[in-house]
């Protein structure tokens, strides 16, 4: 029933426009080492950037309020996949470059007003939060370990709620019409970014 009720969350709430390459499960779970690496440095960028969106925004209090506890569960997240790490004999590695990110952070309008760029500060973060849980729900879904697909499916759960909150955050700070607009022509750029990019097993994206 339950499984049920994500499915759908992710189909028609996520809003994402491409669902991720059914054959990514399969290559994640072979690399399941370089899988767990990139995945800590995800979360310990979440962690970083709530950190860094407060500090330049400190006149901003419902997002303060709202994003100091995202911290620490970020920050737990980091600390559950290192312990993972850690439990299989493996340390944390090196961080790669993070390709889809970075293109991501190329399509924020350069230039343009303050207002502008907090819009698409808290529509990236909403992205890649939103596209973290929809792989997370793949691997919680199509693992064969039984352990791992219940592991993920807490870090899902978890991250369903923070693509909503920089949502919801966007629009207590901007008008709905606007950040829907903006979010629509993120969704397709991603779309597009999601497509040109190699299906590898090594990374979360
Ligand atoms: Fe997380
Ligand atoms: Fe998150």
């Amino acid at each position: 029933m339950k499984k049920e009720v994500y499915s759908e969350h992710t189909r028609n709430i996520l809003g994402l426009q491409l669902p991720t390459d059914p054959r990514w499960v399969n290559l994640a779970e072979m690399e399941l080492a370089d899988i767990l690496t990139d995945h800590a440095y995800c979360e310990q960028k979440a962690a970083t950037t709530c950190i860094s969106l407060i500090q330049k925004n400190p006149e901003k209090t419902l997002l303060v309020q709202q994003l100091s506890p995202i911290v620490t569960e970020e920050w737990g997240h980091f600390r559950a996949v290192l312990a993972e790490l850690h439990k299989r004999g493996l340390t944390l590695g090196k961080q790669r470059k993070d390709v889809y990110v970075n293109r991501l952070l190329e399509f924020q309008k350069k230039g343009g007003s303050p207002t502008e760029r907090f819009l698409d500060q808290m529509l990236i973060m909403a992205l890649i939060e939103a596209r973290s849980c929809e792989r997370f729900k793949r691997l919680s879904e199509g693992m064969e370990d039984a352990y791992l697909r219940k592991f993920y499916r807490k870090f899902m759960e978890s991250e369903a709620g923070h693509y909503t909150l920089f949502i919801t955050l966007a629009e207590h700070y901007i008008d709905k019409k606007t950040v829907r607009a903006r979010w629509k022509e993120w969704l397709e750029f991603e779309k597009e970014l999601m497509n040109s990019m190699e299906v590898r097993g090594d990374r979360i994206h």
